[in-house]
């Protein structure tokens, strides 16, 4: 187990360009199962669960290699094997398995799988996308037998399911059409990657009609992480500082932006983005499906109220306050109000913590480095699942950090 040291209290300047995005890599990674030939991936960050994603294929006889800042997939010759759970239990995204590997094999099991832990994470859309191709799911088998195009109609937005659909519809021969899909940006990282591989793909709001068939060898490029951005941009008003946020695309950000603005930080125009001043007032987030204010930032501000106060809601996952605990432990006072929590102003000490999940611990990162005085975050590995080399990134920024084995 790792933590990180952090003497906090340090303004944060200069610049930070982000790794590529964690959300769009990883549906790539897996779905590249469902292709036979070569996948060339254009800026894939090196993070634990882009790791873990790559063993996992690699499980399937994907062999993997890197050209620089490219990875290159081969998938010309795959095996089946039942998906090891040690490494599925490591991943929500893991699911994704479900989609491709039916395609591939014509079968598939239901995966353990695993990832955050702040709340049940039901598949039950996933798997009646796979039904409505003819899937047939008996215990934990999942069999394909004869693959058929569906109309697949969801009733809610969930980005995972619209992946195991995507994929699944691409893999198969003829129109399929997919109603309610989740529109995170990441979405149409894959769409690009399944139409480089040959399926032809086009979105009417969030309806998708999918002609799909053989798939072969395909390129993409993963583009810069927003969540990752909003981290940063945290990072710097938390500190007092004045960082500037590099490589993604702001318009992902509209609704951090917007909450953090209301709250009187202060924003520069351009591309990159370049936050100022501190929370002067009260400020509340709902997290919702996209273009909300993305659920995986909703813990990532909760230290920024820490200023003048404000209010949480989560609409994606309704019970993602477990983390608000640890951040007690750094003096955060919050309490329950229904299904919202609303957090006090309060003085933040340096604490001894132990990180809950990825972006828990970032928030609990937050906190420490905006106590005067040394802080250290246990179980440090979780960050590190989602962040790309995050010491190096806020060292550079002048914040006095250190990653160290327990
Ligand atoms: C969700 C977030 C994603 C975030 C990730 C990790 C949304 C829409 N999705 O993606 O941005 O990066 O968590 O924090 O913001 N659901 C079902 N049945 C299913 C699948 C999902 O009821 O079969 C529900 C979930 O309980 C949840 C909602 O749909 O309330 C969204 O879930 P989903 O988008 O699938 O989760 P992730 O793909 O993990």
């Amino acid at each position: 187990m790792k933590k990180l040291v952090i003497n906090g209290g340090v303004p944060l300047f200069g610049r930070v360009r982000v790794s590529g995005s964690k959300n769009a890599a990883l549906p790539i990674i897996f779905s590249s199962l469902a292709l036979r030939g070569i996948s060339r991936i254009k800026g894939l960050a090196d993070i634990g669960d882009v790791r873990v994603a790559l063993d996992l294929i690699g499980c399937y006889g994907a062999k993997v290699k890197r050209e620089g800042r490219d990875t290159l997939i081969d998938t010309t010759t795959l095996k089946y094997v039942s998906p090891p759970p040690e490494l599925t239990s490591m991943l929500r995204a893991s699911t994704y398995l479900m989609g491709a590997s039916l395609i591939r094999f014509g079968r598939a099991e239901l995966v353990n799988h695993g990832g955050c832990n702040f709340s049940a994470r039901p598949i039950d859309m996933h798997l009646d996308a796979l039904a409505s191709h003819g899937a047939v799911i008996a215990g934990d088998v999942i069999s394909g037998g004869r693959l058929v195009p569906s109309v697949v109609r969801f009733k809610k937005r969930s980005v995972g399911a619209t992946v195991n659909a995507l994929i699944s519809a691409a893999g198969i021969e003829g129109e399929s059409v997919i109603e309610g899909c989740a529109l995170e940006p990441h979405i149409f990282v894959l769409v690009d990657y399944l139409r480089s591989a040959g399926a032809s793909i086009s979105f009417v709001g969030d309806r998708a009609t999918v002609r799909g068939g053989e798939l072969s060898g395909a390129e993409v490029s993963i583009p810069g992480d927003m969540i990752e951005a909003g981290s940063y941009v945290a990072a710097s008003i938390a500190s007092g500082g004045r960082v500037q946020v590099q490589g993604f695309d702001r318009s992902e950000l509209s609704s951090f932006i917007e909450a953090l603005g209301a709250s009187g930080v202060s924003f520069e125009d351009g591309e990159d983005v370049v936050a100022y001043g501190k929370p002067a007032r009260r400020f509340s987030v709902c997290a919702a499906p996209y273009p909300g204010f993305p659920t995986d930032l909703q813990p990532v501000v909760a230290p920024l109220m820490s200023f003048a106060g404000g209010c949480l809601k989560d609409e994606v996952w309704r019970e993602r306050f477990g983390y608000l605990d640890g951040l007690g432990a750094f003096g955060l006072r919050s309490r329950a109000l229904g299904d919202m929590r609303e957090v006090f102003p309060s003085e933040l000490h340096p604490a001894r913590a132990y990180a809950p999940d990825l972006r828990g611990g970032f928030a609990m990162l937050l906190a420490a480095l905006m106590a005067d005085g040394e802080s250290e975050i246990y179980n440090a590995d979780v960050i590190l699942r989602g962040y790309e080399n995050i010491t190096e990134k806020l060292s550079g920024l002048g914040a006095e950090i250190s990653l160290c084995e327990m």
